[in-house]
């Protein structure tokens, strides 16, 4: 990480950031960055080993402001959940004042064999899961002026073969947090959506793609790179900071311009996938 050369160690000191699915990948990419920052923190997901493991990790990087790193599970399925972890988060670290949804879940479905429970599922963890996370959080982005960012992707507007499900929760939330953005914006709250493109070492990646077509693939990228948790990371802090004030209800790549380039790029290799189902 070099987010510490760029922004001083303290920028959220004192400050809240609640981030769902912080336990792994790309959100605790996103975690590492606001606590190197001073954050304090609560991640939830639904397993407790992955977060605990995720927290110490963070503790040591918030050491140097004393902020605290909260491990909370909460499937985002559950409302009453989640509420509870908003409330224990603020009894705990003070109101919220960054909340990330980034929690999600994909794989590869052919249109015609994915079930209807398997459709909602997607639609339940992504949009709905954000839905509730938003505005379970609302009182208390609302007390601190704060902010909301979403973890959105290309798939919401570029679509791509056997992401149905995921093309329509994630084009779901961008539109949502649009709305978020003039409804909310009233009480000083900002919203907005980061839009990774393939990140290395993550499970969304594991699962999409087939590691034999790697290289073809960066070729294909305009910036010719995969990113990297961290550049999701560099980019979440930056729209939560003050540096970002006046943006809101945006819908940001951090991509290598891969997005520009349409799906070219995966029909072919997910022909190499295997499928749990195809019809
Ligand atoms: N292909 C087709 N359908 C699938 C599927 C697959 N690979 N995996 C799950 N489904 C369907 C199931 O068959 C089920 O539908 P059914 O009742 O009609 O059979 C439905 O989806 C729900 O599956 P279930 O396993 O009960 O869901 P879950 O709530 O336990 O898990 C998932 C949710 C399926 C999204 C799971 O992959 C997950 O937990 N993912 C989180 C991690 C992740 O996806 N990371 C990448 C983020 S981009
Ligand atoms: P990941 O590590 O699997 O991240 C998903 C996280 O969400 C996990 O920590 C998971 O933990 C949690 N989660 C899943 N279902 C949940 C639920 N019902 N309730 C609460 N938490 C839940 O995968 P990732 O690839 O880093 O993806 C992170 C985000 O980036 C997602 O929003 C994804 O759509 C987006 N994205 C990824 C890529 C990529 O290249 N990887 C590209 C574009 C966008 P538990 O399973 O323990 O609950």
């Amino acid at each position: 990480m070099v987010i510490d050369q760029f922004f001083p160690p303290t920028l959220f000191q004192g400050k809240t950031v609640f981030i769902t699915g912080g336990g792994s990948g790309i959100n605790l990419g996103v975690a590492r960055h606001f606590a190197a920052l001073g954050a304090q923190l609560a991640i939830c997901g639904r397993t407790q080993d992955k977060l605990d493991t995720a927290a110490r990790e963070l503790r040591e990087l918030n050491a140097h402001t004393g902020g605290r790193v909260l491990p909370v599970v909460a499937d985002v399925r559950d409302a009453a959940a989640l509420d509870a972890a908003f409330e224990r988060t603020k009894a705990e670290l003070g109101p919220i004042d960054v909340l990330v949804c980034g929690a999600a879940g994909n794989f590869l479905c052919p249109a015609e064999a994915l079930s209807p429970n398997g459709f909602r599922t997607v639609i339940d963890i992504d949009l709905q899961g954000a839905f509730q996370s938003s505005r379970g959080a609302f009182e208390q982005l609302k007390a601190t002026r704060g902010c909301l960012l979403f973890i959105s992707a290309g798939q919401a507007f570029v679509p791509q073969a056997y992401q149905l499900h995921v093309a329509a929760a994630k084009a779901g939330i961008d539109i949502m947090m649009k709305n978020l953005a003039v409804e909310w914006g009233r009480h000083g709250i900002r919203a907005n959506s980061i839009v990774p493109g393939p990140i290395e070492g993550t499970e969304g990646l594991k699962r999409l793609s087939n590691p034999a077509f790697d290289e073809v693939n960066k070729k294909s990228i305009p910036l010719r790179a995969y990113g990297t948790p961290d550049d999701i990371g560099q980019a979440a802090v930056f729209l939560a900071s003050p540096l970002a004030r006046m943006i809101t209800g945006q819908v940001i790549g951090v991509d290598g311009g891969s997005n520009l380039v349409g799906s070219a790029l995966w029909n072919e290799q997910v022909e190499s996938l295997p499928l749990r189902a195809k019809a």
